[in-house]
């Protein structure tokens, strides 16, 4: 056999390269593509009895029962892994160091294990001592939960054919090594290794697994993004480090809805369910002052509040700041170029900084509104009516586009108090809300209602 050559490999995103560069074409990041050494894959024996069988589609059962899942009594959790786990399925829960992961899925493994399922929780970061420890410091020590401390991959899975559990956690996937695989562990081959051989022990012994990875900026060690397609489920923990709010967010789910999300609050006794987000989110907002918009968005399958505060400030730099938090920064450079050049508005020469209170992160386009209407406020130095919730998708022409789930938006708005609503012509809601609704249909109507610009 020719001796097959070095390969280099991209830590964030796996693509391969035939040589070395300081940015990977295919993802752009920097500095992240690593030489590997090659596979060498003896040959087997074959698949065994397995002969490729071709089954006509109408001849599946169709009497198929929806997965079966089971829930962990988390009722966060539980949504955002699209109503319970589904058994033999593989999830991966992504997120930064220190973010949370390990401290939620502890819980969510006690939680599981109270309602008897049978939980193993592999740790490759923490001694097990370590692990009990903080299980003592969360009140779970009394959950009969199998606690594990090891990073090698032929080990673990000797352990799970012989214990069989109904669902296994292990934290970190990184940490994780195969020593079929000739690289260091962290590298894309052993991540991928590991991710292979565990998501095929849930296929073949119906055992649940749980993957934890970490989000890395430097690509030293890959990136859970290269085991994404591996697994059925994909959720990222996500929050700013000084905030105490922390979302679970299915990003791809096989099972279930995806842009579910599920609110959490980290205090000193672990991860505290948060049942009411608009609640949490709005209730940092003090008085109605200049720059700050609430919007009524929908996460998943529920509407969240949340507000979305701008300042606007002279700039001394000839290309003045554009600094977004929790919104797409593309998305706010298309609105602050609508509001000129539709509205006549200008920015040129004006610092901005648009941000979404309590760390939370927006993605939907119904956003735009409520920004556009944070960032006006803010430049015109007026405050909008405190009882006012906005949304609505702002097109390049200038006018407003009606979004979908009006009336769950409105009647979330009124159970937190609010009584008037403006969104775009053409909105479909009853009005059984309660609330007074204005529809608007362009955005220089919108900016001559409100601030007779
Ligand atoms: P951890 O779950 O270890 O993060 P990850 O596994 O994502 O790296 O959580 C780390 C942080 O959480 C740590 O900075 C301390 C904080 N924390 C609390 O505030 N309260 C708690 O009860 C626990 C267990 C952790
Ligand atoms: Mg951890």
């Amino acid at each position: 056999m020719a001796k097959q050559s070095a390969i280099f490999r991209c830590a964030e995103c796996g693509a391969t390269h035939a040589k070395w560069s300081g940015r990977c074409d295919a993802c752009g990041a920097w500095n992240s593509i690593h030489e590997e050494a090659p596979i060498s894959i003896t040959p087997g024996s074959g698949m065994k009895g397995a002969k490729g069988k071709v089954i006509p589609l109408t001849a599946l059962d169709t009497k198929e029962t929806p997965p079966a899942r089971v829930k962990s009594g988390m009722e966060e959790l539980d949504r955002v892994l699209g109503g319970g786990l589904v058994a033999a399925s593989a999830v991966l829960v992504g997120g930064d160091p220190g973010i949370g992961k390990s401290t939620l899925l502890l819980q969510a493994t006690a939680s599981f294990a109270r309602k008897g399922v049978k939980a193993l929780y592999i740790s490759g970061e923490e001694a097990a001592s370590q692990v009990r420890m903080r299980a003592q410091r969360l009140g779970l020590a009394d959950a009969p939960v199998g606690l594990g401390a090891e990073t090698s991959l032929r080990d673990i899975l000797t352990t799970l054919e012989a214990e069989r559990p109904d669902l296994v956690i292990i934290d970190s996937i990184q940490t994780m090594w195969s020593d079929n695989v000739d690289s260091a562990p962290g590298s894309v081959s052993q991540l991928r290794a590991a991710a292979h051989e565990l998501v095929s022990f849930a296929k073949k012994r119906g055992t649940a697994v749980i993957l934890v990875g970490h989000v890395t900026k430097e690509g030293q060690i890959a990136g859970p993004r290269v085991i994404e397609h591996m697994v059925d489920t994909v959720l990222y923990f996500e929050g700013e480090r000084g905030h105490q709010f922390r979302i679970l967010r299915a990003v791809k789910n096989r099972f279930g809805p995806a842009s579910e999300i599920g609110v959490f609050e980290m205090t000193g006794a672990g991860l505290a369910e948060v049942a009411n987000p608009s609640a949490l989110f709005l209730s940092e907002r003090g008085q109605p002052a200049p720059g700050s918009a609430v919007f009524a968005g929908i996460e998943g399958t529920r509407p969240v509040l949340t507000e979305i505060q701008a300042l606007v400030a002279p700039s001394t730099l000839a290309s003045p700041r554009r600094t977004v938090v929790g919104l797409d920064s593309g998305r706010i450079s298309t609105i602050l170029a609508v509001l000129e050049s539709r509205c006549g508005i200008p920015f040129a020469g004006l610092d901005v900084f648009l941000n979404v209170a309590g760390g939370m992160r927006v993605v939907e386009p119904a956003a735009d509104l409520a920004a556009a209407a944070a960032l006006l406020s803010a430049r015109e130095d007026v405050a909008l009516p405190a009882d006012m919730v906005i949304f609505g998708e702002i097109s390049l022409s200038g006018a407003l586009r009606p979004v979908g789930q009006a009336e769950n938006r409105l009647k979330e708005a009124a159970k937190l108090g609010f009584s008037q609503a403006i969104a775009p012509s053409g909105t479909k809601a009853e009005g059984s809300s309660g609330m007074s609704l204005r529809k608007l249909g362009d955005l220089v109507t919108f900016t001559g209602e409100m601030f007779g610009a």
